[in-house]
């Protein structure tokens, strides 16, 4: 495609993404996609979001406390300066009765402070509060009050209490399409006038990439994942079919992380981190902060992988090679460089190999390789291909970068 993009590449800029010189190149039809599409005006998630998540450790089993301490735990362990900054209460937080003027109303039990309270707390360690509700009458746990026909309401609440983040599930509804009830909420908070992160959570039924752009700044491509091997590689793959439809604004959700929930290898948590990261993913930890062992806080912290995902070209990379169980992933990075993973699904040790013409290099390009999970530049330079032996079920991840630029 010609440069038809270079209007909204314009937009782009003026949205202070910085990254000059580096789009308009044609002939990317991810870019050509992206650039045509119309994004919702709230100016959040130019690159993917990184916080923390209640579901997929605590579902809900939650409180105040639990809350608090993960924001501790953000902070000290250095998370946060990370970049791992919205804290997000998923289901189970309210009351199963709205407030006889209407609205939600937490937990007087586990969230006796109520929402604003901790929200001032999470502010006040440099961090933003999410939250949840649902597109139906009720949520999906335990039918506490969904926002169908509430929208503006609970928007107002959900400012009034400065939330940043809201979660928006799709349980019990009213059997109408996500794309006509999701652009309900999203008006609704719009029209509060506090920015908030929309994340639209209707599992993928109904092809929300190629509306959510429009709707919401991420928006679920798959079922909820599970602490498995096979869940966590099933949803790599159900989000890489998504992956033209990613950018700066808006972003395909393979759903939170299971890093450090148990019962998954290292290798196999290490190649998550990496796909994810790859994909432009939000990166939602997913455990228990407060006690995370330093096997996870490897992982979950390794600064380079997070760059990867947080590059401001905003490029969701792919899988673009597969012979048997055995891929590779590729997407292109700010300032030319190329980020790749040799990923093994199979049960053996395995020589796996990246083909220049298939990661979008020149066969002619040299390239210095650095490996990014053990932190080290290789000797030399590689060109043409570059070959690894990966464990089973591991990843190797690399970023290339030119040598003559
Ligand atoms: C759905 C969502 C999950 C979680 C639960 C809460 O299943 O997909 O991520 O929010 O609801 O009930």
């Amino acid at each position: 495609m010609a440069c038809v993009c270079c209007e909204s590449v314009v937009i782009f800029l003026l949205l202070a993404l910085g990254f000059s010189g580096v789009v308009c190149n044609g002939g990317d039809s991810a870019l050509s996609e992206r650039s045509s599409r119309s994004l919702l005006q709230n100016g959040l998630g130019m690159t993917p979001p990184m916080g923390w998540n209640s579901w997929n450790h605590f579902q809900c089993d939650i409180n105040e406390n639990i809350i608090k301490e993960t924001a501790d735990a953000l902070v000290s362990t250095g998370f946060k300066d990370l970049g791992y900054e919205y804290v997000n209460i998923d289901d189970c937080w309210g009351e199963f009765k709205r407030a006889e003027n209407g609205k939600l109303v937490p937990n007087a039990s586990t969230f006796p402070s109520g929402i604003k309270a901790l929200a001032d707390y999470v502010h006040s360690k440099g961090l933003k509060l999410g939250i949840y509700s649902d597109a139906g009458y009720y949520t999906c746990a335990k039918a506490q009050p969904g926002s169908l026909g509430y929208e503006q309401l609970d928007a107002d609440t959900f400012a009034e209490w400065e939330v940043d983040y809201l979660k928006y599930d799709n349980c019990n509804t009213d059997g109408s399409k996500p794309e006509a009830r999701y652009p309900i909420m999203r008006d609704a908070l719009l029209k509060t006038g506090r920015p908030i992160f929309y994340s639209l959570c209707e599992w993928g039924v109904d092809q929300p990439a190629t509306w959510g752009g429009k709707v919401g700044n991420s928006w679920r491509t798959t079922k909820d994942i599970n602490n498995t091997w096979d869940s966590i590689s099933s949803r790599a793959d159900l989000n890489n079919r998504w992956a033209d439809y990613a950018g700066p604004g808006g972003w395909n959700d393979p759903d939170m992380l299971e890093v450090g929930n148990g019962n998954v290898s290292r290798e196999e948590y290490r190649s998550h981190f990496s796909l994810w990261a790859l994909m432009k993913a939000p990166l939602l930890i997913g455990c228990d902060v407060r006690s995370m062992s330093s096997g996870t806080r490897d992982i979950l912290g390794n600064a380079e992988v997070i760059a990867v995902n947080q590059d401001p070209l905003g490029v969701q990379g792919k899988k673009v090679t597969k012979y048997k169980q055995l891929e590779v992933w590729a997407g292109p990075l700010s300032d030319n460089r190329v980020a790749v993973i040799l990923w093994n699904r199979s049960e053996t040790r395995a020589m796996i190999t990246a083909l220049w013409e298939k990661i979008g290099l020149d066969p002619e390009e040299e390239v210095k390789v650095r490996n990014l999970w053990k932190h080290r530049t290789e000797a030399g330079t590689h060109k043409g291909k570059l070959t690894a032996s990966v464990k089973p079920h591991a990843v190797k991840m690399y970023i290339l970068t030119k040598i003559h630029q």
